[in-house]
């Protein structure tokens, strides 16, 4: 059974497949008459809603559930939740603290998990960066992006996905927040071309996309105050854009901490595509998900 808990879950080819589904115009009824549990231990704006719309499109019914209903490991441990909600559903995404709470969801091999943010990785969000950039600028071969700050969840997946449809991924943020060797190993294992650079204006030279996210993260709160130190200087405004091309634009995955990673005028610049990359978080979620129905059903055939 396929499941999608990091963007590598998928090779190269399958990730254009899944964009070319999200771009259908007819949405596949592929999931009529079915169920699909979205558990979230945080809080969510972007990815609960395009979820919710997203099975909708596909003829399911969406059922949210709130961290307190099913207390993960607390009124009941992960793996019983998970054979519970398969009686039910056909799907279950899951927003999680621990990575390895949607690994062993998925162990269960019940029905498909759908990893919908961990600590780990946010792979549906780069998958919607993707598809954004695709709108932009067409094929994505050969362009570049860089990311600055924290290298994160929303980083890993990322870097993951641009770097499989043939873009160059530059990375500059504060030493001990740069991937671990393991990420850039995996980077490397997925042939993905990534460079570090110590000076974030040298690393958005000429770029085609300047990316940023939050530096402090759900469940890092306790650490704010010594995060906000470590990443002064690398704050997206417009002395560094201005770094950058003539053509460069930027996304981040939002929610946005105003004035600390970005300010007001690059959000609400000209060159920020934020708001057509929060819609795009509906358009690939329905992608992936028609796609991982449709995959299911084949891989299951093969195994008949
Ligand atoms: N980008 C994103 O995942 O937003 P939410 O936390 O609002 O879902
Ligand atoms: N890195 C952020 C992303 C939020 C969508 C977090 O994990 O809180």
């Amino acid at each position: 059974m396929r499941h999608f808990l990091e963007v590598d879950d998928l090779d190269a080819a399958e990730v254009a497949e899944v964009l070319k589904f999200a771009s259908m115009k007819e949405f596949p009824k592929n999931l009529d008459g079915k169920g699909m549990a979205l558990i979230f231990e945080k809080p969510s704006a972007r990815t609960r809603n395009s979820m919710e719309m997203a099975v909708f499109q596909l003829g399911g019914h969406p059922i949210y559930i709130r961290p307190e209903e099913v207390g993960l490991d607390e009124r009941e441990s992960v793996e019983d939740v998970t054979k519970t909600l398969s009686c039910f559903h056909s799907m279950i995404g899951a927003r999680v603290f621990k990575h390895s709470t949607v690994e062993r969801m998925a162990r269960e091999n019940r029905v498909p998990i759908v990893n919908l943010l961990s600590d780990e990785a946010h792979p549906l969000q780069a998958l919607a960066d993707v598809l954004t950039m695709q709108q932009e600028f067409g094929d994505l071969e050969g362009r570049s992006i860089t990311y600055i700050g924290d290298g994160n969840n929303v980083f890993r997946s990322l870097a993951i996905a641009s770097g499989f449809l043939g873009m160059e991924v530059r990375f500059s943020g504060p030493p001990e927040y740069k991937l671990a060797d393991q990420d850039r190993e995996r980077l490397e294992f997925a042939g993905v071309s990534f460079e570090e650079y110590t000076s974030p204006e040298e690393a958005v030279k000429d770029v085609d996309v300047v990316y940023t996210d939050v530096w402090t993260s759900m469940g890092q709160e306790q650490e704010k105050t010594q995060r906000y130190k470590a990443f002064e200087g690398f704050q997206v405004n417009e002395k560094l854009m201005n770094h950058a091309g003539e053509k460069t634009v930027f996304l981040h995955c939002l929610p946005a901490h105003r004035g600390e990673e970005v300010t007001d005028e690059v959000v609400d610049g000209s060159t920020s595509r934020v708001w057509i990359q929060a819609e795009n978080r509906m358009h690939a979620a329905r992608g992936l998900l028609a796609w991982l129905v449709e995959k299911n059903i084949e891989e299951g055939k093969k195994d008949e």
